[in-house]
């Protein structure tokens, strides 16, 4: 697999999926199936994507303790996934539960990658609700570093911090992020953001990107300059 766009297909329903993915004809976007979609229709919907020819990366973001996530980690194994991922915040020996669960008796797994400091989060609220009083690079780079220890293959976190999460942990360690729009775009809900093209610019792997896809009046126009801007169209 190689850098990409991957689409947030952040929808409530089934229909609502398929419809946007049909926009879509003759090209099969990466996309990426997070809680809303999965807990609204269950791995079903996993399987048909998969059957429809999309690579997945399943965002559910598990955080528990080991076992437990080692156990959920065994079931989402099964259900041949490209990306899964869980919490850094979970801490090492929750990540090498994880991936236990997750590698299959042939010794086959998906790559597994642990969500750092949300992009949602800013300096400001990391401190005064998580009492964290580091900048948020640094706590970044920290869980990057215990997440590769761990044996993971990549962390998800802003485009900002991904050339440093690459000079921290090899060119090989995947740095998939969230936090995207084009420059005349609502952050919304985002805060640590930057453009395809300077996620390009800063090393990316793979770029997520929802509602500026998702809410646009053309999508595929939008998926299409993220593929662009981002430095991958025709690839
Ligand atoms: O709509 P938007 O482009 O903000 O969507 C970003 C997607 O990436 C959402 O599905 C969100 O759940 C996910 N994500 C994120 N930040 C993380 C991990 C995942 O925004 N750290």
């Amino acid at each position: 697999m190689g850098k990409d766009v991957i689409i947030a297909c952040d929808f409530s329903s089934r229909e609502e999926t398929l419809a946007f993915l049909d926009r879509f004809t003759g090209r099969k976007p990466f996309v990426k199936i997070g809680m809303e979609l999965f807990y609204a229709e269950g791995p079903a919907i996993v399987r048909e994507l998969k059957a429809r020819g999309h690579k997945i990366f399943l965002d559910l973001k598990l955080h528990d303790i080991p076992n437990t996530v080692k156990k959920a980690m065994a079931v989402l194994s099964r259900l041949d996934v490209d990306i899964v991922n869980l919490h850094a915040g979970g801490a090492a020996p929750m990540m090498r539960a994880a991936l236990e669960g997750l590698t299959r008796p042939d010794g086959t797994r998906p790559l597994l990658i642990a969500v750092t400091m949300l992009t949602s989060t800013d300096q400001q609220t990391m401190e005064t609700d998580l009492l964290i009083r580091e900048p948020v690079e640094n706590v970044v780079l920290h869980y990057a570093e215990t997440a590769k220890n761990a044996g993971l293959d990549g962390v998800v976190c802003s485009p900002l911090e991904a050339e440093k999460v690459h000079a921290r942990c090899g060119a090989g360690f995947l740095a998939v992020t969230p936090g995207v729009r084009f420059a005349e775009g609502d952050k919304g809900d985002q805060k640590r953001v930057t453009t395809p093209a300077e996620a390009d610019r800063l090393g990316s792997d793979y770029i997520v990107v929802g509602r500026p896809v998702t809410a646009a009046a053309d999508p595929v126009a939008a998926y299409e300059r993220c593929l662009a801007e981002f430095g991958c169209a025709g690839i």
